[in-house]
């Protein structure tokens, strides 16, 4: 076995005195001097597969259609993320994000913007056939779609749904309407899992897919994940690296929560086919993290693993906002998400004894 290094996170020092309120102009500035320009925005709670590391077999309470954010209001969010706070990356998220209609209107009203940002989905899959198209041309520049193994049996069981040929068709039809370079991303939930790592990953070479696999979080709805169960970066990458010629990528990481690996002998479209593994956990990459995130429910999260968050949904809804009218409100969504930002924590607290798990789940914040 070869042990990789992986990245370790950038220690930050918080800059928060007195003399640095929050900041009332400007991106979205954190008191550790991290800046966040990348959006996650999850548009809907429901999906339409059952993935065990994330939902339980019967779903969950849905949020009520009334408590979701319009297209008029995400688009309206959206724009003020763009326009006022330096938002240059909009990823869209679920839940399932195929589930909600209105995707291709939302996106395309943000790539009407004057500063276009890159929009990307993270997706199980289930419906591109039918809309990746359609999605292309609204604006949407690529994709990530999750698939955790090509090994029909086992995917029935981790989904608990038999689709496994619709994934593989979706991603092909992704492919076709453009919408690359096609990320996989895959969760192992068991140590057995990673005897099937090799098939995935030959799979998404002879594609020219990207491989991201991730470290399982704790961040599912029945609060059912155990360290030591976890397959950790380093059994990834052990087993990869049996099977594959494996060499660190060049490619500065950045704020990128992968770190990244080039396939020897393997390129697609004339580019080398790179492989990355998501170490949330065993490494963390905290501090340069550029993330901030939206929830269905219009609620802002600085963080997977915040504790708090800031709700924006009064601020679009209350009766204020007929009173003081358009620009007044859009002052107030841009005040209240410079607060959020400059609370951010230093990093997630996952490695500490005193770790509590939000009380959203993943499906319910957006990966
Ligand atoms: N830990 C890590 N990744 C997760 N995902 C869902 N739940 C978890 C978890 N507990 C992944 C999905 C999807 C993305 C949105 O997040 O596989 O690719
Ligand atoms: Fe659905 Fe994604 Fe959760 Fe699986 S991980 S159940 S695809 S939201």
């Amino acid at each position: 076995m070869t042990a990789v290094a992986l990245g370790l996170p950038t220690p930050r020092t918080s800059t928060a005195t007195a003399s640095h309120p929050t900041p009332t102009s400007g991106p979205l500035r954190d008191t550790f001097g991290r800046v966040a320009r990348d959006l996650r925005v999850s548009v809907t709670d429901r999906c339409n597969l059952r993935c065990t590391y994330c939902m339980p077999a019967d779903g969950l309470d849905w949020m009520p259609g009334d408590k979701l954010l319009s297209t008029e209001e995400m688009i309206r969010v959206l724009t003020v993320a763009v326009r006022d706070l330096g938002v240059e990356r909009i990823r869209f998220t679920g839940g399932e994000p195929l589930l909600r209609r209105d995707l291709e209107d939302i996106i395309s009203a943000i790539a009407a913007l004057e500063n276009r940002p890159e929009i990307a989905m993270t997706t199980n899959g289930l419906g591109l056939t039918r809309r990746a198209r359609g999605l292309a041309d609204a604006g949407l520049d690529r994709v990530n779609v999750s698939l955790d193994t090509v090994d029909a049996t086992r995917f029935a069981q981790v989904t608990r749904r038999d689709r496994l040929d619709d994934v593989i068709a979706g991603l092909a039809a992704a492919a076709d309407a453009g919408l690359g370079p096609i990320k996989v991303n895959a969760v192992l939930p068991e140590r057995a899992d990673l005897a099937r790592l090799p098939d995935l990953l030959s799979f998404c070479l002879a594609h020219g897919y990207e491989l991201r696999i991730i470290e399982q979080m704790p961040l599912d709805a029945d609060h059912a994940w155990a360290r030591n169960q976890m397959v950790t970066a380093d059994e990834i990458m052990a087993t990869l690296h049996d099977h594959f010629d494996l060499r660190p990528d060049p490619t500065p990481r950045g704020s990128a929560p992968a770190a990244t690996w080039l396939v020897d002998g393997h390129t697609h479209a004339g580019r080398p086919t790179r492989l990355g593994v998501i170490a949330s956990v065993t490494r963390p990459f905290c501090g340069d993290c550029d993330r901030t995130r939206l929830t269905a429910d219009g609620a802002l999260r600085n963080c997977l693993f915040a504790a708090t968050e800031t709700d924006l949904r009064g601020a679009l809804r209350g009766r204020r906002s007929t009173e003081a009218g358009p620009a007044a409100v859009d002052a107030e969504i841009a005040r209240l998400w410079r607060a959020n930002a400059w609370a951010k924590a230093a990093g997630h607290t996952v490695n500490s004894d005193d770790f509590e798990q939000p009380a959203r789940p993943m499906s319910a914040i957006g990966g």
